[in-house]
């Protein structure tokens, strides 16, 4: 193949080709014009020529084109050949450099390997080791080159995973986020239907509605109503759940909070003939979760005592004021008792402690640690989701708080949250 014009080899913008498939690109750099020229004619078959017969040249084309091999002459008028060299490592530093030398001195020799030159021919060079040189250094520099691809290859499959694996965690949250919604508004909804079935009792099919029927409905359509505003608070709580900002949370009173929950568990079926009690505190105080969020620990937390055996036992919801912060170094994990979110826990007092305690058959100490899991359930598929107790944890750490539990089988669980108080706004 005829070599590139000088002009069109410097207008050419560098295009990297496969490496297997392209022939490799060979600049000769000399100052003479003889052994240039018969250079050229040795390699044209075999690779793309570049010639140039001075250093700037040289460097320009290495600028603008791949250049595989150099063939560069030490001896030259104006730029010397060590100076090229390091020109042309600066520029690519895998080209390989074949220098061309007569009577140099073991120093300059030495400069040139230390600049990383890759052989060197005495000139006049016989056509056999110039052939044998350049070979090799195109060998050199294809090994190079295919290192390099794998490499970037290698990076480029290592980016495609991590990626992928980001995807598959956010698809994952997505679908917890999903199910949780489904969770938490179930609660409610249940409500809802309770208070419907009770209202179509009392109507029957009565005709005229009496002043108390009339009262009797009006009282549950206000409960309806504050159920389906929940509904709407919690879908809202979980579209906004990644930038959502605790601090402009409203500020209702804990006790205001506990009545709504009483309001709410007598009518819920898992109640049934159970024992329910509920301790307010001696006075109000707000508290740094959102109303909805503690409503719903409470409510899944009491839930699972009602659910936790079918025969008769108690559920007591209690409330106090600590106004010591917790001695964390007292809490001991182990097979009867778990404590979480110690790392993010503001423990600072007053602190609010509210524990809902059955007397139910306890958790066996192999459950225990499995019970926060999210999807974890000993009710199967058809009754649990598994997601309560995740969603109370996430609820509680998000607010700061701290979560213990404490259980002995045959005598009965202690799920207590700690919440850092907010005084309660005077409006
Ligand atoms: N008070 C409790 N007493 C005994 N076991 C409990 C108690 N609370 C929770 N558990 C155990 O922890 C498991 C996980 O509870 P979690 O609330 O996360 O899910 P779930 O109640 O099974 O399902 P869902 O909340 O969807 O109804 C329960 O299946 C149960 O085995
Ligand atoms: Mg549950």
């Amino acid at each position: 193949m005829a070599a590139l014009s000088i002009k069109d080899a410097i207008s050419t913008p560098k295009k990297p080709l496969a490496p297997s498939k392209r022939k490799g690109t060979l600049l000769i750099v000399d100052d003479e014009e003889g052994p240039r020229e018969s250079l050229r004619l040795i390699f044209k078959e075999d690779y793309e020529i570049l010639m140039a017969s001075d250093g700037p040249m040289a460097i320009e084309l290495a600028t603008k084109n791949k250049v595989d091999v150099a063939v560069l002459d030490i001896r030259m008028a104006g730029m010397s050949g060590i100076e090229v060299l390091a020109r042309l490592k600066n520029v690519e530093p895998s080209i390989e450099v074949v220098m061309m030398t007569a009577f140099e001195t073991t120093d300059t020799m030495r400069q040139a390997l230390r600049l990383r030159a890759c052989d060197y021919i005495n000139k006049p060079f016989d056509l056999s080791t110039m052939r044998s040189a350049v070979a090799h250094a195109m060998q050199r520099r294809t090994l190079d080159t295919e290192i390099l691809t794998n490499e970037e290859k290698l990076q480029e499959l290592r980016e495609e995973l991590h990626n992928q694996k980001l995807q598959e965690q956010m698809t994952h949250t997505r679908g917890e986020i999903y199910a949780s919604i489904i969770h938490d508004i179930n609660g409610p909804l249940t409500v809802i239907s309770g208070f419907i079935q009770l209202m179509n009792q009392r109507i029957g099919n009565s005709t005229r509605l009496e002043v108390e029927d009339l009262e009797f409905i009006k009282d549950r359509l206000k409960t309806i109503t504050r159920q389906v505003t929940n509904c709407i608070e919690i879908s809202r709580r979980y579209l906004s759940f990644l930038r959502r900002q605790t601090d402009d949370a409203p500020r209702v009173g804990v006790n205001q909070l506990l009545t709504d929950l009483s309001h709410l568990m007598r009518v819920h079926p898992s109640k049934q003939n159970h024992y329910f009690e509920i301790h307010p505190l001696p006075q109000d105080i707000g508290v740094s979760m959102n109303g909805t969020d503690v409503i719903q620990v409470l409510l899944n937390l009491s839930v699972n005592a009602f659910q936790c055996s079918p025969i008769s036992h108690s559920v007591v919801v209690e409330c106090r004021l600590l106004q010591q912060p917790l001695e964390l170094a007292s809490f001991k994990d182990g097979p009867q008792e778990r404590l979480l979110n110690v790392e993010n826990f503001k423990n600072s007092a007053p602190l609010l402690k509210m524990s809902v305690r059955d007397s139910g058959p306890g958790v066996s100490p192999e459950i225990l640690p499995k019970i926060f899991q999210p999807y974890f359930t000993t009710k199967g598929a058809n009754h649990g989701t598994g997601l309560g107790l995740n969603i109370v944890q996430r609820l509680v750490k998000e607010a700061k708080g701290a979560l213990h539990v404490r259980t002995e089988m045959g005598e009965g669980t202690t799920f207590t949250v700690y919440l850092p108080t907010v005084p309660l706004a005077t409006a």
